[in-house]
């Protein structure tokens, strides 16, 4: 069968790349790729919300199925349309996936089905909004309702931060997305995400995996799309998730399907693990990034046939095999990221990184000239490893970053910090 991938990131390198090793799949297609996918899959210069040259494509190289990685497309609906069109993909329609493109959507879920989480107000008006914060008090947690890109969340530490926040949200900073605010109380514990595939009525736990959203070490500077990410993630233990599917992960899953919107794709959620216990702090509708990278790495069956059982239905004959390792990456952002960064600039040394035992590069913005890497995102690659243990698997992934030559990239050199202290602890 003839596969395409949608997107262009870290995540559908390793989509590609485990896809790529499935005997069902015959020609791979990436659209549009970028200059790592190259090398499992053919690019095809698309962009993935242009529904019809996509539909196009589709029937010229007579794709059998769609995998669609990035929230975008998703919350624009291009699976209700492939569907339309008889046309086979892996993830949610329009109105499911807003369990990731409208927080306050997913904030009356919960409140409606009783699933644990921050209590919150939605607001479309300023006076209001600041009425509620000035009730509750700061420390609080302001977000803009739509998409914004990982941008539209504030901590804010103090009242007038709030404030700000709203002013700026409803002000229109991110424009359709910031039409409506949700306010919410701030959960403290440890974070971890849970991901599982949904068939619209049957679930089947995935992994769970830690991600590391501050741009610098030790969890400082602003937020990012994640620069860091391992799985297992030790905080959940089995109770946890146990926890976690019957809470939280299974009444969304009903929830869904009881309105109409089943549910079909991955399901991640992330999470706070409480003294009370865990609380959902925000659903998304497709696998994370770099999360996704760690948990291909770990995947020990074709990938194909499971991805393919979300759109079928056919979730509960599903098997699912882990290797008994754990995977970890390190991404590799241009200097000056989450902020204005260098474009295209050269990167060398990826051969030889590559080749360090364990170890598998995956490309997120790049792309390739004649024989050369250009780097021209800002989270540019994903330096992966295994290992037997999360050291172990630091260890690789660091080794394999000194041997990238790029002088205008960086790194965070402590991802997995917390995974390696509780292995110290157990040891
Ligand atoms: P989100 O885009 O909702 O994942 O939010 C981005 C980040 O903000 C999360 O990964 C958390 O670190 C933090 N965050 C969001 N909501 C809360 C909350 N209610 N309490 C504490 N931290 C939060
Ligand atoms: N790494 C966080 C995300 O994919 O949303």
């Amino acid at each position: 069968m003839n596969i395409l991938v949608i997107g262009s990131g870290g995540r559908e390198h390793a989509l590609c790349w485990a896809i790529a090793k499935s005997p069902l799949c015959q020609q791979l297609y990436c659209a549009p790729g970028n200059g790592g996918i190259r090398q499992v899959a053919e690019c095809v210069s698309l962009s993935p919300t242009d529904f019809d040259a996509i539909i196009a494509f589709i029937r010229e190289k007579e794709i059998g199925f769609v995998v669609i990685g990035p929230e975008d497309p998703l919350v624009k609906g291009l699976a209700d349309r492939l569907d339309a069109e008889g046309i086979a993909s892996f993830g949610p329609s329009a109105k499911a996936a807003q369990l990731e493109g409208s927080k306050g959507f997913t904030k009356d879920l919960c409140a409606e089905w009783d699933i644990p989480t921050a209590a919150y107000g939605r607001f479309s008006d300023a006076a209001s909004a600041k009425t509620f914060i000035a009730k509750k008090g700061a420390p609080i947690v302001v977000k803009a309702d739509g998409l914004a890109a990982g941008k539209g969340v504030i901590i804010a530490e103090s009242v007038e931060q709030a404030n700000d926040a709203i002013d700026d949200i409803l002000g229109g900073r991110f424009g359709v997305a910031g039409a409506e605010v949700v306010v919410e109380e701030f959960l403290e514990g440890e974070e971890a995400s849970f991901f599982a595939l949904c068939d619209g009525t049957n679930v089947l736990p995935l992994a769970t995996a830690q991600d590391h959203k501050r741009v610098f070490d030790n969890d400082q500077g602003p937020n990012t799309g994640g620069m860091g990410a391992y799985s297992p993630a030790p905080v959940m233990t089995p109770g946890l998730s146990v926890r976690v599917m019957r809470e939280i992960v299974e009444p969304t899953v009903r929830a869904m399907r009881d309105k109409g919107m089943p549910f079909k794709g991955v399901l991640y959620a992330g999470l706070m693990i409480t003294k009370d216990g865990p609380k959902l702090i925000e659903y998304n509708a497709r696998f994370g990034d770099p999360e996704c990278q760690v948990l291909m790495m770990r995947l020990d069956c074709d990938v194909l046939p499971l991805l393919m059982a979300c759109h079928a239905g056919t979730l509960d004959k599903a098997a699912l095999r882990w290797k008994d390792e754990v995977a970890l990456t390190v991404v590799m952002a241009a200097e000056g990221y989450p902020g204005d960064y260098r474009k295209n600039t050269e990167i060398k040394g990826l051969a030889e990184a590559g080749a360090e035992a364990g170890v598998q590069i995956f490309h997120a913005g790049t792309k390739a000239d004649g024989g050369r890497i250009i780097a021209t995102g800002g989270r540019v690659l994903n330096v992966t490893a295994t290992g037997k243990t999360t050291a172990e698997a630091q260890a690789r992934a660091y080794r394999a970053v000194e041997r990238i030559e790029w002088p205008e990239g960086f790194c965070r050199r402590d991802i997995g910090y917390r995974a390696i202290e509780r292995e110290k602890l157990n040891a």
